[in-house]
Parts: structure tokens; sequence; C-alpha cells
């Protein structure tokens, strides 16, 4: 069972004993889902056309609600395969208050959308969820967008890696982008080490930075 968390704008977000870490920035689940891999991430790439996305933590299913509804909006095509270890339950999904802060519908389709298989969840918005680890994970594709979205560097470091970050990079198309919140020096140079340009941005919030690293 996981704890449940009101982020200061008013979205909703859990908090995990497991790793004793929460979901979300404290400052803004929404804004910041918004604004690291939304806006950053999957918007610039939806003006080529289709787009591939990789989500590593489905978790509340957040950033997946969020990326299909810009889909819809757009009307462009986003392929979502998203991993996720440790899924939250039916119950703790059905409290989380997605639809009312972003005044969207149909959140808890995605999370009755099957394991293991992609379902269309609109004409534009196809969801893959895997109930795995990201370390047993084989993809059968390439991504042009990588929502990097892992429990902090201290409580996984062995998910901010430079091997991870390699595994990671060998299904990026070159030119796709993997963004993330955290801008901490580890991260940064596994990511250049495993063939990542990086760039630092400014964080959602009061948070300084954030990153987003272009496969070279
Ligand atoms: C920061 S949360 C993700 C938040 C999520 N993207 C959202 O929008 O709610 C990190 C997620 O990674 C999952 N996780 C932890 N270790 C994992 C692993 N080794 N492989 C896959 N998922 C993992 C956790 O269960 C959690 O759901």
């Amino acid at each position: 069972m996981k704890r449940f968390i009101i982020t200061e704008d008013g979205s909703h977000s859990l908090f995990s004993a497991q790793f004793n870490q929460q979901y979300h920035s404290l400052q803004g689940a929404l804004n910041e889902s918004e604004h690291i891999y939304i806006n950053l991430g999957l918007r610039p790439a939806l003006e080529n056309g289709p787009v591939s996305v990789f989500e590593m933590g489905f978790g509340t299913g957040l950033n997946a609600f969020l990326a299909w509804k810009l889909a819809d909006q757009l009307q462009k095509q986003v392929f979502y395969t998203s991993v996720e270890a440790y899924p939250v339950s039916m119950l703790e999904a059905s409290q989380l208050n997605y639809e009312e802060a972003t005044g969207e519908k149909g959140f808890m389709q995605l999370h009755h959308a099957p394991w293991g298989k992609e379902t269309g969840i609109s004409p534009f918005f196809y969801l893959r969820k895997e109930i795995t680890t990201l370390q047993d994970f084989t993809p059968d594709r390439f991504f042009d967008v990588i929502f990097y979205d892992a429990f902090d560097p201290q409580a996984q470091p062995e998910l901010w890696t430079e091997e991870i970050f390699t595994k990671i990079a060998a299904q990026t198309k070159p030119g796709g982008v993997l963004v993330t919140y955290s801008s901490k020096g580890i991260v940064k140079r596994a990511l250049a080490a495993a063939g990542f340009a990086v760039e630092r941005h400014k964080g959602p919030g009061r948070k300084a930075h954030i990153l987003k690293a272009i496969k070279l």
C-alpha cells in the first residue's frame, strides 16, 4: 500500500514506503510532468510526425495520461511503451485526482489496459505496459523520446549507471531525446558516457535544473 500525497499544485502523488520516495515533486506532480516529460520531451518531437515513447516507471500513469491527451489534441500518433516493476493497485489508481486536475477524461482506461500487449486507447495513442524491471526488459523497437522517471539516484543507484543508459541508448534513435528530472553530476556523466549530448534546462517550480539528453 502506498501513501497518498497532495502536492503544491493540488494534484495527487503517491509515496512508496519500499523506496522511501515520492512518485513526483512535492511542488506539483502535474506541473512537473507537463514541464519535463510533455513540454520538453514529447511536444517538440511530435512536430516531426508519429513518436514512439519509452517510459521508465509507469507508476501512477500521469505521464501516460498527459501524453495521450496531447496526442489527441494535436492528432499525432504516439506509441507509448512503459515498464513497471511494482504496479500501483486499481484502488490506489482510482483515487488519484488527475481527471479533475487536468479537466480530461478516461484516466482509468490506462490502468485497465492489459499488461504485455499493445492497446489502442484512441486513434492517436497506443499503450504497451510491461510488468518487468528495466534491467530485465528487452525492447523490440527504437524510440524517439525516453521519459526517464525512476526513483532518484540515491534510492536506486543501479538505475542511473552508464551501463543502464548504454542499454537505453542502444534503443534510442539518433537525434532522439531522453528527459529526466535529475540533474545530478553522476547522471550527466553516465548519460554522456553512454552516447548522449547532455543539456541542462530550467526545472519546474523552484527546481533549478532538469536534463534533456540527445542521442548522438
Ligand atoms: C518516480 S516513480 C514513476 C512515476 C510515474 N512515471 C508517474 O507518472 O507516476 C518510479 C517508478 O519506477 C518503478 N520502479 C522502481 N524500480 C523499477 C525497476 N527496476 N524497473 C521498473 N520499474 C521500477 C516504481 O515502482 C515507480 O512506479
